[in-house]
């Protein structure tokens, strides 16, 4: 099969040439042309594992095409995916759906068969409804018609997410645009990935309930481990106990310093913004916001009474920046608040990050950005885990000692435990564990 895809982001790209994987001709296209003369060099614009070595492999089987020529991208393409970005609108969150709209104008000037427009960006519902109308007042109706496919993957875990999914949704009213999508995917049948078929609007809802629903369970987690630090109780067993659950599920119940990144916090702004559109109080989800905003505060003031109640003229050494592990990506990363928090408060921030450090300089002021971990650590009166790379798994307790100035570790991330430090005389401070 022959398709476009429009935005070479995240989504497009990935998408684009995991398509590519499954023996599709792939034309992905975008606007930014040193994007498109990098990609063409194989120079990925983003850190994923993997998408290096199959965007060459599906180059050179000439599979996989980048240009930032639509008309010819769309030429017979039986299938179109927007994948462009849905960013957060100022004001009311809600998803701005600008470029969305304008990848479809200019997308319509190039049909001349039968194609399938699919969204794979995460849009509110009731786009695919607007996007046909757009279409509509340009083309006959059998041109065209207008399905949803969200995407479901995680940052860092990409290739395998498409590859191997939990299942797809495709969202598509007609017989015909569900055949195309049927056969899009095909290679997953073989191995029984579920692909569920609904309509247009119910895919777009599940793309939404589904991470709103999963923010949720970080928030509860977030809260329980609050309550566990003021009993005694250990929140990482609360929630293997829970998560044993099957209804429940493990899951998901990973406390920390709240979720980021460039899907959580918008999509659950721009769902609870639809359901107020639509007259639906959405308390949960309003609730779950409100609790992951105030946690990046509170994980600062909890930074600062491990320090003795003052952070004023401390240096503080800070491990990882980027949302989570395996990405370079800094949106809405716990970092960007945290840190300016600190230093509001009089501290100096030296820092440590495997793969976020040129995106963080971007974003982060009046801060030491240290090539290793050790160098970050060198005089400094507490070491704060922010992300759990692996790398920061393992580091060398003694050499750690030595360096600091004060031995006290807050480790939002909890991928220590005290047991580990013993014997060291760290103060240890985890998020959800007794003091
Ligand atoms: C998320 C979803 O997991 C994907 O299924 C979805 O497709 C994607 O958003 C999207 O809408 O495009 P992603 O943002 O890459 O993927 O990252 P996650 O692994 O879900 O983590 C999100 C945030 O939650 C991170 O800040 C992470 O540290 C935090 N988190 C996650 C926790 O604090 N605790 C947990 O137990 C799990």
């Amino acid at each position: 099969m022959k398709i476009a895809v429009i935005g070479t982001g995240y989504v497009g790209l990935v998408s684009g040439t995991c398509f590519s994987e499954f023996g599709h001709s792939v034309t992905c296209v975008d606007k930014d042309p040193r994007k498109i003369d990098a990609l063409n060099q194989n120079v990925m614009p983003i850190y994923e594992p993997g998408l290096d070595v199959m965007v060459a492999k599906n180059r050179s089987a000439r599979r996989l095409h980048f240009t930032t020529d639509l008309k010819a991208a769309m030429a017979e393409a039986e299938a179109v995916f927007i994948a462009v970005g849905t960013p957060s609108r100022r004001g009311d969150g809600q998803a701005d759906l600008q470029y969305v709209f304008a990848a479809v104008e200019e997308a319509a000037a190039y049909i001349q068969d039968y194609t399938v427009v699919v969204t794979k960006s995460t849009v509110p519902v009731g786009t695919g409804a607007k996007i046909n109308d757009i279409l509509a007042a340009r083309l006959d109706k059998s041109l065209f018609d207008v399905a949803s496919n969200p995407e479901f993957l995680r940052e860092g875990a990409a290739i395998e997410d498409f590859m191997r999914p939990n299942r797809v949704v495709c969202g598509a009213d007609t017989d015909r645009a569900q055949a195309v999508l049927k056969e899009l995917y095909r290679p997953l049948f073989l191995n029984e990935t579920p692909v569920l078929f609904t309509s247009r609007e119910t895919a777009e809802v599940i793309k939404y309930a589904a991470n709103a629903f999963l923010a949720t369970k970080i928030s509860f987690i977030n809260e329980m481990a609050d309550l566990c630090e003021k009993v005694g109780a250990d929140v990482q067993e609360v929630a293997k106990g829970i998560g044993l659950d099957s209804r429940i599920g493990g899951k998901f119940l990973h406390a920390g310093p709240g979720y980021g990144g460039s899907c959580f916090p918008k999509d659950t702004r721009a769902l609870v913004s639809t359901a107020d559109e639509h007259k639906v109080p959405m308390r949960i989800v309003r609730s779950v916001v409100e609790v992951n905003e105030e946690r990046k505060r509170a994980m600062a003031d909890k930074i600062i009474r491990a320090c003795g109640g003052s952070v004023d003229g401390k240096r503080i050494a800070i491990l990882g920046l980027t949302f989570k592990p395996n990405t370079d990506d800094m949106r809405e990363s716990p970092s960007l608040d945290i840190i300016p928090a600190l230093q509001a408060a009089g501290a100096s921030i030296a820092a440590h990050d495997p793969k976020g450090m040129d995106e963080a300089r971007e974003l982060l002021e009046n801060m030491e950005f240290c090539d290793d971990p050790y160098e970050a650590m060198k005089g400094a009166d507490a070491l704060v885990i922010l992300t759990e790379w692996n790398q920061y798994r393992a580091l060398d307790v003694g050499r750690m000692k030595d360096l600091l100035k004060a031995p006290v570790m807050v480790d939002l991330r909890n991928i220590y435990g005290r047991a580990d430090l013993a014997g060291e005389g760290f103060k240890y401070v985890g998020v959800g564990r007794c003091p």
